[in-house]
């Protein structure tokens, strides 16, 4: 086998199957194992990483997810497992860092501000008061957890009495407080996939809520890219470390703002609204690197 791609559910989602099905049009052998399958064997002399079939024998792995609802010491052995391979030789779309970094919202932001992109101001903190003071100080906030997608759990204060109460509660149940301003933007985001260091396409994501998710109703409509909006959707995933990726984008009133670049992005809404399948461009360079 040549390509596996890796995943938590039992049964593919839809760009897991995209993926899947323009691999195999291009003749390379391709395989979808869910996670929890890939087993590690170890003694002196020899590492293998094995499923029930035996040895994986994969020179590319797509890693499509490490799990939602997840334990740590599953999480760490998912990224040991992961990482094994790595270290064999087998390339991993998206690499293990590269995930962790897009699965960690702190990691994202402070990696792109470092490399000089607009991203919101945000505050991280475990400490009750510094994250009051700071929804004081901010406003209008976003509180988002700091593993999150599709807008699930990211909500929305006014107040920063109501800030307070729920990062109270969030922290009794261990939960690090994520503290965003809320940037005032048309009713709808931007979203590009990049795929290696080439825009594909973008859309709008238009919505009555202010999360602009396909997730939580939103509604792909095309969008002309411009020269600025290539370039800072190929810097932010470059500077994530990613060979493709979905590159969210605010239009705030003082520019465009990040607001995360997601390692292992839906593409169905997008399919939809831009007519184009991502998969078809990361298959091509799937096809590149892999040895046959
Ligand atoms: N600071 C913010 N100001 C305004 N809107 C925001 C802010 N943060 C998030 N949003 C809205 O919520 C959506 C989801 O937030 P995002 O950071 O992309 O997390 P998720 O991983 O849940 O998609 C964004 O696409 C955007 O529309
Ligand atoms: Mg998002």
């Amino acid at each position: 086998m040549t390509v596996a791609i890796v995943a938590e559910a039992l049964t593919p989602d839809e760009p897991t199957r995209d993926i899947y099905f323009e691999v195999k049009k291009r003749g390379l052998p391709v395989r979808y194992i869910p996670i929890q399958r890939l087993s590690v064997k170890m003694s002196n002399d020899r590492v293998s990483v094995e499923t029930r079939r035996g040895p994986l024998e994969a020179s590319t792995v797509v890693i499509r997810g490490l799990g939602y609802v997840i334990d740590s010491n599953t999480f760490m052995r998912r990224v040991s497992v992961l990482r094994i391979l790595e270290r064999s030789g087998v390339s991993t779309i998206n690499s293990v860092d590269a995930l962790l970094s897009c699965r960690n919202k702190l990691e994202t932001i402070y990696l792109l501000a470092k490399a000089g992109l607009p991203v919101p101001p945000t505050v991280v903190t475990e400490d009750l008061y510094y994250g009051y003071m700071a929804a004081k100080e901010m406003g209008k906030v976003v509180l988002k957890p700091i593993q999150g997608s599709r807008g699930f759990g990211a909500m929305l204060f006014d107040d920063p009495e109501q800030a307070f109460q729920v990062m109270r509660t969030l922290l009794i149940a261990k939960n690090p407080l994520y503290i965003q301003k809320y940037v005032e933007k048309p009713n709808r985001d931007i979203r590009i996939i990049v795929v290696d260091k080439r825009p594909i396409g973008c859309m709008y994501r238009v919505s009555t809520s202010w999360k602009t998710n396909i997730a939580q109703g939103a509604t792909g409509v095309p969008c002309k890219i411009t020269p600025e909006l290539e370039d800072l959707a190929v810097k932010a995933t470059e500077t994530l470390g990613l060979v493709y990726s979905g590159v969210d984008i605010g239009e705030g009133r003082e520019g465009y703002v990040v607001f995360e670049v997601n390692a292992s992005p839906d593409w169905r809404g997008f399919k939809q609204a831009t007519g184009i399948n991502p998969a078809v461009y990361l298959a091509d360079y799937i096809q590149r690197i892999t040895k046959k």
